[in-house]
């Protein structure tokens, strides 16, 4: 592998142009090569960003000369038979979050991923944000003590027609992958699977989740109040409860740049640092250098968790009677 990570992008979308911004500013790295299923989309796309390739279907870029990874940003339902694609090829892949449409289909990814070893990684980039690690450390420092409660949203008004995939069940449309995955996220990465799920769901005219609203309980009467909408814009915070403290994860927690930690009895401190770009260069940084060093998957983001973080949204799904028709 050269010096230089030759990315690839699978299906050019609004989230494709944020990342492929980002890509330019990440040192070692740039873009290499586009598919999208229409032959212009992926030429203009490419000379957007100065990609070398472009590709007018999917199967096409596997056999691009130089490739070291590809970038998955189709929707929630492709992501399955996209990352296969590549990792039967043996290329790497950072695939979209949510990695699957449901923890079967993640466990095949990862299966897969290891017959093959090669790289597969969640693009959950709200892991390598900052002032998100600065907030993981300060918190393993027990700035706050034991984390006793935690709350956290993500909802806003998605001012979309009713034909684009947020709300278009085939896709995996609603609120709770496409944004209530942050909250369980943070749940999940700081207290792990929990003991018991309450979940209930409101729906809207497509039968799409358009909002969620989460309790989980852990064992030490511990607590996770969390929510998500596709229908209102919330605050996006995240406050964690601790016994001699409060953290408050600044909007917007999935990529925050202020973190403020509140006591009972001091004046409340500051942290945080500012993101680069969009935010989503970390994750681009973290896939580099674990390709770099032949990890076949990332240490901070490891796959058994993407695992379990999948498995916690079917217990979710299955609380509040969310459903894919067809799909699962
Ligand atoms: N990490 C984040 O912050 C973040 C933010 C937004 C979205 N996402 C994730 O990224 C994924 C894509 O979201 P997006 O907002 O970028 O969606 P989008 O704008 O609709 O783009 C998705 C692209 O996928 C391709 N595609 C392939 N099969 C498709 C199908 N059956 N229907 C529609 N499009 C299809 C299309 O590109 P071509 O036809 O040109 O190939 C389309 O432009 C989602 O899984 C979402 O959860 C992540």
């Amino acid at each position: 592998m050269s010096s230089t990570i030759n990315w690839g992008i699978i299906a050019p979308g609004r989230i494709a142009h944020k990342f492929a911004h980002d890509l330019q500013l990440a040192e070692g790295a740039r873009l290499h090569a586009v598919a999208s299923r229409s032959m212009e989309r992926a030429s203009a796309f490419a000379n957007q960003y100065g990609a070398h390739h472009a590709y007018g279907s999917y199967e096409e870029i596997l056999d691009c000369p130089d490739l070291d990874v590809i970038y998955i940003a189709s929707p929630h339902t492709e992501h399955f038979a996209h990352t296969l694609m590549c990792l039967e090829r043996k290329i790497p892949v950072l695939c979209e979050k949510p990695l699957a449409i449901n923890s079967r289909q993640a466990r095949q990814m990862v299966e897969t991923a290891r017959a093959n070893d090669t790289f597969l990684m969640d693009a959950i980039w709200t892991r390598f944000i900052p002032a998100f690690e600065e907030a993981l450390q300060l918190l393993d420092d027990g700035i706050v003590g034991p984390l006793k409660t935690i709350r956290a949203d993500f909802g806003f008004r998605a001012d979309f027609p009713p034909e684009h995939r947020i709300f278009n069940l085939a896709l995996g449309g609603g609120a709770l992958l496409d944004v209530g995955i942050y909250p369980i996220f943070l749940a999940t990465l700081l207290w792990g699977k929990p003991d018991n799920v309450k979940a209930s769901a409101a729906f809207g005219p497509t039968g799409a989740d358009l909002s969620s609203a989460m309790i989980f309980e852990y064992t030490g009467n511990r607590l996770a109040i969390l929510d998500a909408s596709i229908a209102v814009n919330t605050s996006i915070e995240a406050f964690l409860y601790g016994e001699t403290g409060t953290m408050h994860i600044h909007s917007r927690f999935h990529h925050p740049a202020k973190v403020a930690v509140s006591y009972y009895e001091k004046p409340t401190e500051y942290f945080g640092h500012n993101f680069t770009g969009n935010g989503y260069y970390h994750e681009i940084l973290e896939v580099c250098e674990c390709l770099r060093n032949g990890q076949k998957e990332s240490k901070k983001l490891p796959l058994s968790f993407s695992l379990q973080l999948m498995e916690v949204l079917d217990w979710v799904r299955k609380e509040a009677g969310i459903v894919y028709p067809g799909i699962d």
